[in-house]
């Protein structure tokens, strides 16, 4: 479940979703992460717990043959398509970041720089579908034979990602000028609030901590020893320190290295500020490459998490062979990622719009269904019996039923009143 949590979503997208927001962002987004994050986190895993099968044979099993979670199963099936399209475009940028900041990097001596090798990838047409096929390949790959390689690659490279996370946020902290940096980030003033960051940080939430979709049955179907509180504990805590450390190593150094501050963020904005900073310390090439290395493989287990939903959705329901199933999901994301390899703002587009409304439509979905079937799937006997804690379970049992669903339909709401 780390694998899946930890991924492009902490490092690539949480620098760019805190945007102009700085502290107050940080504050909205731990609160979304505990009070929006955790509950549906720990159901998510319950529902598997308790039926022992992913997603799409879970819903069966709780709601029956009824049509209400067939359909709820089918969205979340286009929902991780969607994500699937831009990821792979990201995940082949870490690719050819990994070739190209070995050499290039000594040559990265300022923003523009920095900003010239992203628009060289990110405008090559030939070179950003490649990256993008060969990610999006591997993955799918990996989804045939089986996860188990990925998932021993995992347990030790994952320690090292943290490793370097940390050595390259103590070197942020030191630049001149990172005091600025930390204080954009951990200050805030009340006054600047706005709705927009409330709907991005919940988006965020749900994207870093692989929420709504369904992956986490999967991962609850095999969660025998460990109860679900511990579990949620554990990996929601891994991925935000890994969240709030790529922050830590971004923000300082942009207000180190440019005068700009955050407002020269945008969606690439880790990809100009990582190799900024690694070309200012020493050995920096080789960090750069094995940053990459590592944030590669951290991008493939999520993917692979991404692409097994639809994947067993098709073997499910057409009887197909898993190689068959995975190359008809394979074409599918591959032909669907090039409006975003062709267009820097479609990719905008559509990770706005898949990250925060679908994942979030999502969310709503599975709270309704939450609330029809909680004392069936038992959720709050298995928090109770993990933690010995009714108050515990009730304050879970609230947040999901009213508190989660109440706080998107606000937000739909507000958004559709902006509109109009
Ligand atoms: N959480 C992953 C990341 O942060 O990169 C992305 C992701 C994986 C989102 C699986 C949703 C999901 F179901």
């Amino acid at each position: 479940a780390i694998g899946s949590a930890v991924g492009l979503g902490s490092i690539w997208r949480f620098p760019y979703a805190i945007g102009d927001g700085g502290g107050l962002f940080l504050l909205i987004y731990l609160g979304a992460v505990i009070l929006f994050g955790l509950p549906i986190f720990m159901a998510e895993l319950a529902i598997g717990k308790k039926t022992r099968q992913g997603p799409v044979g879970a819903y069966r099993a709780i709601a029956g043959a009824g049509n209400y979670g067939k359909r709820m199963g089918i969205f979340q099936i286009i929902t991780s398509l969607v994500i699937m399209t831009f990821y792979s475009l990201i995940g082949g940028y870490c690719i050819i970041y990994v070739f190209k900041s070995g050499v290039l990097i000594g040559a990265i001596t300022d923003m523009n720089a920095a900003q010239n090798l992203f628009n060289d990838i990110s405008g090559s047409f030939w070179l950003s579908f490649w990256g993008t096929f060969v990610f999006l390949a591997v993955s799918t790959v990996v989804c045939v034979v089986g996860v188990k390689g990925i998932e021993k690659l995992n347990k030790y490279l994952m320690p090292m990602l943290f490793l370097i996370l940390f050595v390259l946020s103590i070197n942020s902290l030191t630049l001149p000028g990172a005091a600025k940096g930390m204080q954009f980030l951990f200050s805030f003033n009340a006054s600047n609030f706005n709705m927009h960051y409330v709907l991005t940080a919940l988006g965020q939430a749900c994207f870093s901590l692989s929420i709504g979709i369904g992956v986490l049955v999967l991962f609850g179907s095999y969660c025998d020893d460990m109860g679900i509180v511990k579990s949620s504990i554990i990996v929601i805590s891994a991925d935000t320190i890994v969240s709030l450390m790529s922050a830590v190593i971004i923000f300082p150094a942009l207000f180190s290295f440019t005068n700009a501050g955050p407002s020269v963020g945008g969606l690439e904005l880790a990809f100009k500020a990582l190799p900024l900073v690694f070309s200012k310390m020493p050995c920096g090439a080789l960090v750069a490459v094995s940053f990459f290395i590592l944030l590669l493989v951290a991008a493939l287990a999520s993917a692979v998490s991404l692409i097994e939903l639809p994947v067993a959705y098709l073997m499910d329901s057409c009887g197909w062979k898993r190689w068959k199933a995975s190359f008809c999901i394979f074409s599918i994301i591959l032909i669907g990622s090039i409006p975003s390899i062709c267009s820097a703002r479609f990719l905008k587009f559509i990770d706005y719009t898949a990250s925060n409304w679908m994942l979030l439509a999502c969310v709503l979905l599975l709270c309704f269904f939450l609330r029809r079937y909680w004392d069936k799937i038992g959720i709050s006997q298995m928090i109770k019996k993990e933690t010995g804690s009714p108050i515990l379970a009730g304050i879970i049992c609230f947040l999901v039923k009213f508190f989660v669903p109440a706080v998107i339909i606000v937000l739909i709401l507000s958004n559709i009143c902006n509109i109009f």
